[in-house]
């Protein structure tokens, strides 16, 4: 059974609530951009593509009912742009979806606030379709990396459950299992919301892909032991300088893989690029709340009173990477150039 993360059926936006995965298949209905951006901010619906999607569909839910003329329309379409943008603040993709939507309502210059509203219903989907398409190229573009017998470390959740369909890093994963011999995958279980054990495990079991589940703190002895030919994670911003903020974790992975002369390959489609950020010290860093580390699984794992730091990213910099997997094609060092060359 293939896994979806969303579906909109032209009233309601249907989530499954991850937070209860892989337990439970709980459909989270969103009917207003409220919902939409509850979903996103307490990360029933995550992965950077995944929610940008979903936002988009936030801005026709908050248009649907509009009543007012078509200057009104646009400047709540405004409106709801800087709303949802705020549910999360790490993943570029949110921003440039709800940009994609607002730019193509400033400039489609219709007649009516209904046509209007029925052009946004059709720009989400087509950036539904859009986000798949350029999912399985990233795993097709991704796969002449790789060859028979590799393993393949990754980190957090990449696949259908981050994104429309596909997946990023988990397309890279999915494209070589089907290309070649024995590829298996060494996921690493990504506390504190464990995005590797519960949802990455559940999706390579479906797609019947072999692999391990490792604790975070495994991940330098196995690259140690040389279990590993590979990293490939996926991506929530890229800088035009390469550094790439994803899933706290990445970061020591990065480091790991150099030290051990092991390839480390992100992974995301050209929408994760922020042309506006220079460097990855400019990235803002979600921070949540200190419980999801003091607590696991709702059972609470520290002494009371404890504190705890809940940074939901890191950023790699750009000399950790070895190249970078697009929908475009494969960015390699230096890639200040190569970036800048791909968004035109
Ligand atoms: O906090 P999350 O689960 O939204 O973080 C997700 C990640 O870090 C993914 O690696 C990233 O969004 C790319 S997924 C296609």
């Amino acid at each position: 059974m293939e896994i979806k993360s969303l579906n909109f059926d032209g009233e309601t936006l249907h989530i499954i609530d991850q937070r209860y995965l892989p337990f439970e298949f709980v459909d989270f209905q969103c009917k207003t951009e409220q919902d939409v951006w509850e979903a996103i901010n307490s990360m029933k619906i995550r992965g950077a593509p995944a929610i940008g999607v979903a936002a988009a569909f936030g801005i026709y839910l908050g248009i649907k009912n509009f009543e007012g003329n078509y200057n009104n329309l646009l400047h709540k379409i405004e409106n709801l742009k800087d709303y949802l943008d705020s549910a999360r603040p790490t993943a570029v993709n949110l921003q440039w979806a709800t940009q994609q939507v607002l730019g193509f309502a400033i400039n489609a210059q219709l007649n009516d606030v209904d046509s209007l509203k029925k052009a946004i219903f059709n720009k989400a989907k087509e950036m539904e379709i859009d986000d798949s398409k350029r999912n399985y190229q990233i795993g097709i573009n991704g796969s002449f990396l790789f060859k028979d017998n590799d393993t393949m470390m990754t980190i957090c959740n990449t696949g259908n459950l981050a994104t429309v369909r596909y997946g990023t890093a988990f397309s890279v994963i999915q494209r070589s299992f089907e290309k070649y011999k024995n590829i298996s995958v060494v996921v690493l279980e990504t506390r504190p919301y464990l995005q590797g054990s519960r949802l990455t495990a559940l999706e390579l079991k479906e797609a019947g892909i072999p692999f391990y589940l490792i604790t975070d703190n495994m991940s330098g002895l196995i690259m140690a032991k040389g279990l590993v030919n590979a990293i490939v994670t996926g991506a929530d911003r890229i800088a035009v300088n390469g550094d790439t903020a994803n899933k706290v974790g990445t970061y020591m992975l990065a480091i790991l893989a150099k030290y051990h002369n092991i390839p480390f390959y992100i992974a995301a489609p050209t929408s994760t690029i922020d042309p506006l950020i220079k460097s990855g010290k400019e990235i803002p860093i979600e921070e949540r709340n200190p419980d999801e580390v003091t607590y696991c699984v709702g059972k609470r794992i520290a002494p009371e009173g404890v504190k705890a730091f809940n940074f939901s990213f890191d950023v790699t910099p750009n000399n950790l990477i070895t190249a970078i997997i697009t929908d475009k094609g494969l960015i390699y060092p230096p890639f200040e150039n190569a970036i800048k060359k791909i968004l035109h």
